[in-house]
C-alpha cells in the first residue's frame, strides 16, 4: 500500500539518496554546505545537503547525550558532533559551516538553548532551530494530517491542517521502552534486546512481544488528536521501522497509517532542509 502512495515519492527518493551518501559521499564542489543535526536519544545524525539540497554527506553515532529531548551528557554531545562533523569534513575536503538543529516539540522552554549551544560548541554557525516534526515535514510535506515521530526515548506528535503546524506533543514513550520489554522477555541485556530489535528478520517474531507498546504509543496518539481534525497518520523516527507497526497503530487509532520505505532519517534530513546560510 506505502509503494502506491505518492505522498513518499520525495521523501523515499531523498532518503534513499542519503543512505547511499553515508557509504559514499558525493566530493564534487558546491559553493555551500548545509547540515541538520540531529541529536536524538538514540543517534546523533549529521545529514549534508549541497547548495542544490541534494544530499551529498552524512555520518550517524549511537549516543546517550540526550534523555527524554533533554541534554544530559552536554560534554559528550559536543565531542560526538564535533568527532561526526571532522569525519564528513575529511571525506568531503572542505569544512562545514552551517548547521540547523531540531527540539522535540514542547520542550523549547526546557532545552534553554542547550542543543543550540552543543551545535555551536561543536564549530557550527547556527541558522535555525525548529521542532522536530515541522522538520519531518520538510522532507513529508503533508498539509493534512499527523506526523508522529516514534524515536527512541519518545514520541513527538504534530498535528497540520494547511500544510501548517497548529498543534504539537511530545511523551516519553520510545523505542527505548521496545528494547526494555524485549530484554525482559528474553532475558536478555538491553543492549542485545535493542540490537535484536533493530534486525528485520526477527520483527515477525518480535510482534507479540511489542505489541503491547505500540498499543501504548497508539493511546498516546489517540489521546493528542482526537480534538484535532487530523484523519490520516505519517509515521517517521526509527522506531517505525518495526514491521507492521503501522498496521496495529491504524486499527487502534481507527485511522489510516502510512510510512514511509525508511522512516529514521527523515527527520535528520528535514532538519538539513531547514538550514539557511543566515545566522541566527
Ligand atoms: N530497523 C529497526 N527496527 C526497529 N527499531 C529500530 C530500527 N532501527 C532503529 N530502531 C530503533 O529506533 C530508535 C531510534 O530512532 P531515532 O533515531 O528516530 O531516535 P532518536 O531521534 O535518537 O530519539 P528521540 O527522537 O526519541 O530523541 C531506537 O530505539 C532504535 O532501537
Ligand atoms: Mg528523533
Amino acid at each position: 500500500m506505502e509503494e502506491l502512495n505518492s505522498t513518499f515519492l520525495y521523501c523515499d527518493q531523498l532518503v534513499r539518496d542519503f543512505e547511499k551518501v553515508i557509504e559514499t559521499p558525493v566530493v564534487n564542489k558546491s559553493s555551500v554546505y548545509y547540515t541538520g543535526v540531529d541529536l536524538g536519544t538514540a543517534y546523533i545524525v549529521l545529514a549534508v545537503l549541497d547548495e542544490n539540497y541534494q544530499p551529498v554527506a552524512g555520518a550517524y553515532r549511537f549516543a546517550s547525550v540526550v534523555k527524554d529531548g533533554m541534554v544530559v551528557d552536554y560534554i559528550g554531545a559536543i565531542r560526538i558532533v564535533k568527532e561526526l562533523k571532522q569525519e564528513i569534513e575529511e571525506k568531503l575536503g572542505t569544512e562545514l559551516i552551517y548547521a540547523a538543529a531540531a527540539l522535540p516539540p514542547g520542550t523549547d522552554s526546557l532545552d534553554s538553548g542547550a542543543i543550540k549551544n552543543v551545535v555551536q560548541a561543536a564549530g557550527f554557525e547556527i541558522t535555525n532551530v525548529l521542532d522536530e516534526p515541522t522538520a519531518a515535514n520538510a522532507v513529508l510535506k503533508i498539509k493534512d494530517g499527523a506526523i508522529v515521530d516514534i524515536g527512541g526515548g519518545t514520541t513527538g506528535i504534530a498535528i497540520l491542517q494547511d500544510g501548517k503546524v497548529i498543534y504539537v506533543a511530545d511523551e516519553p514513550t520510545g523505542g527505548t521502552h521496545f528494547s526494555l520489554v524485549i530484554a525482559g522477555a528474553y532475558g536478555m541485556p538491553f543492549e542485545e534486546a535493542d540490537v535484536y530489535k533493530r534486525d528485520a528478520k526477527n520483527h515477525r517474531e518480535l510482534q507479540p512481544i511489542v505489541r503491547p507498546v505500540i498499543e501504548k504509543v497508539s493511546s498516546i496518539i489517540s489521546r493528542h488528536v482526537r480534538d484535532y481534525p487530523a484523519k490520516e497518520i505519517y509515521l517517521v523516527g526509527g522506531t517505525c521501522c518495526l514491521a507492521g507497526i503501522e498496521d496495529v497503530i491504524a486499527k487502534q487509532t481507527g485511522l489510516p497509517t502510512y510510512k514511509p520505505e525508511n522512516p529514521m532519517f527523515v527527520t535528520p534530513l528535514g532538519i538539513a532542509l531547514s538550514c539557511t546560510q543566515e545566522e541566527l
